[in-house]
C-alpha cells in the first residue's frame, strides 16, 4: 500500500449537477491529503435518447473500466436519480463487476454515495438505499454522512441531502443550481470519508506490522528450541489466496 491512500470519485452526470457535487467533493478529499481520481461512468444511452433529452457533449473526464476500479482504497460514487434509482448506465456498469464479485477485489473497501434529484421528494434517500446491495455483495463498507453538517438541519430553504450523503435538488428542468450549503454538505462528506479511509489504511499498516514481528517472533523461537509446536499466525490473504478461495465456488456465474 503506497504512502497515501487514493479515492477515486466515479459519477454520471447529464446536466452537471452531479458533476458540481463531485468537484466539491474532489476538493474535500484533497484537503484531506488523499490522492484523488475523478471518473465518468461509461455512457450506456443511445445518441437518440441522449439528443432527445437534450444532453450536452460529454465531459473530458476518463471512463472507469473494471480493471481500474480494483485500485482504489476507497470509491466514492455521484448518482442521478432515475425513478428513485440509480441510473442505467452506473447500474450496467455495476452489473460488469461480478468478476470483481467473484475474487473479493472489492471486499473491505469504503464506498460512499452524493447525488442528485430534480424534487425533493424525488428519491434523495432511495436512489442510495438501493445501491447498498451492491455494496454489500461485494463486502464494502458504507461510509455514511449521518447529520455532520450543521446545514442539513435547515429548513428555512430547499436544503438537499440525506444521512446516506450529499446530494442536490436540481428542479424538474434542471434550473436551480448546487447551493451553497449542498455544496458545504458534499464538503463535510469528503472530509470524513478521507479520515476514515486514512484511519483505515493506519489501522492496516499497523495489524501487518504487528504480524511481522509476532512472525519473527516465532520463527526466533524456533530455531532456538524444538520442543514447542510452532503457532502460525493468522495474516491477511494474498489476492491469489483470495482468488483461489473463490475457485471453490461451484456455480459461479462470474465473467
Ligand atoms: C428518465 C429520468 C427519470 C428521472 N427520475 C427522477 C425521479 O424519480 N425523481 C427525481 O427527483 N428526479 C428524476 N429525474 C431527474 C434527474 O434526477 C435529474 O435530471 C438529475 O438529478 C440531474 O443531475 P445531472 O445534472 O447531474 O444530470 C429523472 C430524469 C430522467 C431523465
Amino acid at each position: 500500500m503506497s504512502s497515501k491512500p487514493t479515492i477515486f470519485i466515479i459519477f454520471y452526470s447529464i446536466y452537471g449537477h452531479v458533476y458540481t457535487l463531485a468537484k466539491e467533493i474532489q476538493s474535500g478529499l484533497e484537503s484531506k491529503g488523499v490522492n484523488v481520481k475523478l471518473y465518468q461512468i461509461p455512457e450506456t444511452l443511445s445518441e437518440e435518447i441522449l439528443q432527445k433529452i437534450h444532453a450536452p457533449p460529454r465531459r473530458d473526464i476518463p471512463d472507469i473500466t473494471v480493471d481500474e476500479l480494483e485500485k482504489a482504497d476507497g470509491i466514492i460514487w455521484g448518482l442521478p436519480t432515475r425513478f428513485g434509482l440509480a441510473d442505467s448506465s452506473t447500474k450496467a456498469f455495476f452489473d460488469s463487476t461480478g468478476g470483481l464479485w467473484a475474487s473479493g477485489a472489492l471486499a473491505g473497501k469504503p464506498t460512499s454515495v452524493f447525488f442528485s434529484t430534480a424534487g425533493q421528494h424525488g428519491g434523495q434517500e432511495s436512489t442510495v438505499f438501493n445501491t447498498i446491495t451492491y455494496f454489500a455483495h461485494h463486502g464494502m463498507i458504507y461510509v455514511p454522512l449521518g447529520f455532520a453538517n450543521p446545514h442539513m438541519f435547515d429548513n428555512s430553504e430547499v436544503v438537499g441531502s440525506s444521512a446516506w450523503g450529499a446530494g442536490t435538488v436540481a428542479h424538474g428542468d434542471g434550473s436551480r443550481q448546487v447551493s451553497d450549503k449542498e455544496k458545504a454538505i458534499a464538503k463535510t462528506q469528503a472530509e470524513n470519508f478521507a479520515n476514515f479511509v486514512l484511519t483505515m489504511q493506519k489501522g492496516k499498516n499497523l495489524l501487518q506490522q504487528q504480524q511481522q514481528q509476532q512472525e519473527e517472533k516465532i520463527n526466533n523461537n524456533n530455531n532456538s528450541t524444538t520442543t514447542t509446536a510452532p503457532v502460525t499466525p493468522s495474516k491477511t490473504p494474498t489476492k491469489q489466496e483470495k482468488e483461489d478461495k473463490h475457485k471453490g465456488v461451484s456455480k459461479c456465474f462470474c465473467m
